[in-house]
């Protein structure tokens, strides 16, 4: 049994107690205290559901000298995530129920946090042939999606919604046109030709959401089961309007935001350090603050990390030729808890839904309450604040855009089903 004292509790329902929760048996038994053989004074510090990412590429299998499953479950862990969801991007990627039971079994035994494989959309991710949406979520795939490629033929983007909806499983796209995009590796703009760097679009982003919003309008008039369209690292103001529109026409569409679009802008480019590259890019204020808004209004349903690690070497290279991706898992709530609520006044209610509720309800899972009798896959956070230091990260991708930020909020002590699997407390 495990007692933790005075905390705070907060989640989607608001912020509330002190509290002395009492935690046994993967529950939490009661909010009144009791007798238990540890006891964590919780004075100052916030007790929140376990945090579930929708994106993380955790690397398994083939490219585990990015990153693995034990290096990426330590980290999101780490980062008060209890439940993950890793991206079929991989080598091999993740096609088939063989490949998806592998990571599970795997995951399982590493006993961190749990795993969600997402699986592919289309057989190698080639964008030509659909997998086995049946199999898939027999073996426990948790959604399907080509993500780090985009789906650029629209008929087979139709027939993935339509299968995968007949087995409840979401379908999730990295919405840029790639004809729009081309060799872009920073916003297009003024900036872009300033810095004399090619440019990607914010036209890329709303042009395939647009066309992704009527192949699910499409999906939907013909499927007798309800097909549900994820749209991935929203990046751009205008494809947020056209998400907003869609969810008020009644269209079953949701969609995430990352830490590093939600914090960082274009103008971080002028340093041209690779480490800024990312799919969709960095894009401007304005866009930042319409996804702020897009976060408080619904448009918004989750804030996902898509944890992208590179090794250092590739990072190194020069802006052209690095690949994209940032590492997140680590930083991502401290970073949004500074950024946004502290320094913004951001519901801290809501944003702990964004890490919780919200991804969860796009996976079918339950909202996690905490009371009595909740599971007690849980994050205890301290609002103290220190600075973020990549050298010490346990993920393989010890590199940030936020190095030295100083930021509060961070995970202490992370639970699931009662078991602790990280603990920093001091
Ligand atoms: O920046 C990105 N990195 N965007 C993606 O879509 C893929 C990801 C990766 O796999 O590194």
């Amino acid at each position: 049994m495990l007692l933790i004292k005075n905390v705070t509790l907060v989640d989607a329902s608001g912020k509330r107690g002190p509290a002395d929760v009492l935690i046994g048996e993967g529950k939490i038994l009661s909010l009144d205290g009791g007798e238990a053989e540890t006891v964590i004074d919780g004075t100052g510090l916030f007790l929140a559901p376990g945090f579930l990412d929708l994106h993380a590429h955790l690397r398994e299998p083939g490219q585990e000298v990015k990153e693995e499953l034990a290096t990426g479950l330590l980290a999101a862990v780490r980062g008060g995530y209890t439940d993950v969801v890793s991206m079929p991007n991989t080598t091999p990627p993740v096609d088939t129920p063989e490949a998806v039971r592998a990571l599970k079994k795997k995951a399982h035994a590493l006993s961190l946090a749990r795993l969600h494989p997402a699986a592919a959309l289309t057989q190698g991710q080639e964008g030509k042939a659909l997998t086995e949406a049946g199999l898939l979520k027999e073996a426990g795939a948790s959604l399907l999606t080509d993500d780090g490629h985009t789906n650029e033929d629209a008929g087979i983007l139709a027939a993935g919604l339509l299968q995968a909806s007949a087995f409840g499983l979401p379908v999730a796209v990295h919405a840029e046109d790639a004809s729009l995009r081309r060799g872009g590796v920073m916003n297009d703009g003024p900036l872009a030709d300033l810095l004399g760097l090619p440019g990607n679009p914010k036209e890329a982003e709303a042009a395939r959401i647009a066309r992704d919003l009527e192949v699910l309008r499409y999906a939907v008039r013909r499927s007798p089961t309800r097909p549900h369209l994820h749209i991935q690292h929203l990046s751009t103001k205008r494809g947020l309007e056209l998400i907003r529109e869609a969810k008020k026409a009644g269209l079953p569409v949701t969609a995430e935001a990352t830490p590093h679009h939600l914090t960082l802008t274009e103008e971080a480019l002028k340093s041209f350090d690779p480490i800024l590259k990312v799919a969709p890019p960095l894009r401007t204020q304005e866009d930042l603050e319409a996804l702020i808004e897009g976060l408080l209004d619904g448009t918004l349903d989750a804030i996902a990390t898509d944890h992208a690690p590179h090794t250092q070497a590739e990072k190194e290279m020069d802006l052209l030729r690095a690949p994209f991706g940032i590492p997140s898992l680590e930083v991502a709530f401290p970073l949004l808890y500074t950024e946004l609520h502290l320094k913004r006044g951001f519901p801290l209610k809501r944003l702990v839904e964004l890490f919780t509720d919200g991804p969860r309800s796009i996976l079918g899972l339950k909202p996690i309450h905490l009371e009595e009798g909740a599971e007690a896959s849980l994050v205890l956070l301290d609002p103290k604040e220190r600075p973020v230091e990549p050298r010490n990260f346990a993920s393989k991708a010890r590199f940030s855009p936020w190095a030295g930020w100083v930021l509060g909020g961070w995970p202490v002590l992370t639970l699931v089903e009662g078991q602790v699997v990280h603990q920093a407390l001091e």
